[in-house]
Formats: structure tokens, sequence, C-alpha cells
């Protein structure tokens, strides 16, 4: 998703962009193959390179942590290190989930403490990127908002067919637009800025929130909406952090860019959310 959203970003700035994939009927030359279980080391030269592609769902780690260590870890590093071997800048795309969530604002410098597989191999993975010095950025995303995502399309045909939907009320999100992931990404790379990055929303509040602000958009009824627990859900205790927001001081005094509040990245994106077809 946000590979995809990078890619679009940095063309139309005419920038040359390549990515990455590993489906071979995709395979073409703004899109060589590439595999992080084991990785060729044949990709073309780059300026820049932001390391995106990752098993980036939290349940796939815990259930497959020595796997996914080698696709999150192992392979990225391999790719981080040959490519900066060749001069690039690189950019590791990491996550909130390096912290356990049992605070807001965590500073860039806190010490990582993370509570699950993604966010220990997040965390093993920035290091090894952050070793590279001066070629070495690393930038920590809350959850991205598109208005392609399964669950906003879902909820929004569903309400419109007045179907009840059942997001949870104590699970929490601070979100950001790819936009603004693109804005930042952006900047490093201009920059070839070093060090650790953060890029969340301003505060964390709950599915049930964002629910009811889609039911607003589409004038659904919101009786439509039952709020769930994601503990009945069987939803892993290191997948629901209370908190997930991190500080932006240093976006803020280098590129004026502030956490966005809950109500704009939803309402953006919801603004271009179409109901998915059953
Ligand atoms: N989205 C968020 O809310 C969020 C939040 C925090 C951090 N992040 C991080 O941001 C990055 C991008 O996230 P995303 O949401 O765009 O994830 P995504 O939509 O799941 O995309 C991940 C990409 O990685 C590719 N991939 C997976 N395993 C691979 C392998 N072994 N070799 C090569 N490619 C592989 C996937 O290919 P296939 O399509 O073939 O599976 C997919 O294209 C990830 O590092 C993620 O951890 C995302």
């Amino acid at each position: 998703m946000i590979g995809a959203a990078l890619f679009e970003y940095f063309a139309a700035r005419g920038w040359r962009v390549q990515a990455t994939t590993r489906r071979r009927d995709r395979v073409d030359a703004q899109h060589p193959y590439f595999e992080l279980a084991a990785p060729r080391l044949d990709l073309p030269a780059a300026d820049f390179v932001v390391l995106a592609a990752a098993v980036a769902r939290i349940g796939d780690c815990e259930a497959e942590p020595v796997a996914t260590r080698r696709i999150n870890v192992e392979g990225t590093l391999t790719v981080a290190r040959h490519m900066a071997g060749q001069g690039s800048h690189v950019l590791l795309l990491s996550s909130d989930k390096v912290f356990d969530g049992a605070m807001p604002l965590r500073g860039r410098h806190d010490q990582p403490c993370p509570a699950c597989a993604y966010g220990r191999q997040k965390a093993a993975a920035e290091s090894g990127v952050l070793a590279l010095g001066d070629q070495g950025a690393v930038l920590r995303l809350s959850k991205v908002l598109e208005p392609s995502l399964a669950l906003l399309t879902g909820w929004a045909r569903d309400l419109a067919a007045r179907k009840p939907i059942t997001p949870f009320h104590d699970l929490y999100l601070a979100p950001v637009t790819v936009d603004l992931v693109a804005r930042i990404t952006a900047h490093i790379a201009d920059e070839r800025a070093v060090g650790i990055y953060h890029c969340t929303g301003a505060e964390d509040r709950s599915y049930v929130d964002l629910a009811r602000l889609l039911a607003a958009d589409g004038c659904n009824d919101p009786a439509l909406i039952r709020p769930a627990s994601c503990g009945a859900a069987n939803l892993p205790a290191a997948a629901r952090p209370r908190y997930t927001t991190l500080e932006m001081t240093v976006e803020q005094a280098r590129w004026g860019l502030t956490a966005p509040s809950f109500e704009g990245t939803a309402k953006a994106v919801i603004a271009r959310c179409v109901p998915g077809i059953d």
C-alpha cells in the first residue's frame, strides 16, 4: 500500500522511480523482481531507497516469528547494507510497535520496548539501518489510512445496505494519511536526512469513533454501529496497544509538519472512500 503510494508521489515529482515486486506477473522495467526471503543483490543503482516491503501483519509475525524475521530483519538488512555500499541513502519504514503502547507520545530516543514479534523485528531492523551512519534513516509510522482499505470500504458497503457493523471500542489508532508519509519521506530524501523520524496522528481514538465519522459522512443511521470488544475477537494483546502516538517535535521544527488531528485525517480519507462490492 505505502510503497505503491510513494511510487506515484515521487513519479509525480518527476523522479525516476522503480518499485520492486515479488509477483512474477507484475515484473516490468519499472518493477524489477525482488524477494526479501532470499534477496538477489542485482537491483538497479539508486540515489535513495525506501525499504517498504515487509510482512506487516502483527498476527503473521506472531505466528511465524522465524520465517518473518528472515524477511523483516535479515533480508531487509542485507539489501539495506548492499544498497548503502553502492552509495544509496536508505530509509526503513518502521512502526510505533517498537514500543509497547503503554504510554502516549514516545520520544525518538526512548529505548525500544516492543511487546510483539513484529515490533521486535522492526526494532532489530532499525538498529541495523541506523548503523549505516550517514546513509541510514528510520521513519516510524502509526496506522496509515487509505480510502481503499478493506475495513473502510467494507463498513461503507454494509452501512449503505443498512447492515450493522461491529467496530472495536477498545482498539485505538492515531491515523495518518499516506500523503503525510510521502511528504516526510520526500524531506528525508531531499536532505539525505539521517536518524529517526516520526509520523503519527496527534491522539489515539477508538475504531468506533472512526466508524461514527464514516457513518456521518454517508448520512447512515448511527444505530447501525454496534461497538464490540477486541478482547472477545481473539486479537493478541500486542496487537491492541492503548497508545500509538509518537512525538513529532523534529518534524515540526524542521519541516513545519505537525501530528494531524484524528478528525482531520479520518474525514480526509473517508471523503474518498467508495463502498466496496459484496
Ligand atoms: N500500513 C500501516 O499502517 C503501517 C504502519 C506502520 C508501519 N508500516 C510499515 O510500512 C511498510 C509498508 O506497509 P504497507 O501497509 O504498505 O504494507 P503492505 O501493503 O502489506 O505491503 C507490503 C509489501 O511487502 C511485500 N512483501 C511481503 N513479503 C515480501 C517478501 N518476502 N519479499 C518481497 N516483498 C515482500 C508485499 O508483497 P505482496 O503484495 O506480494 O504480498 C507487499 O507488496 C511496512 O514495512 C510496514 O511494516 C505500515
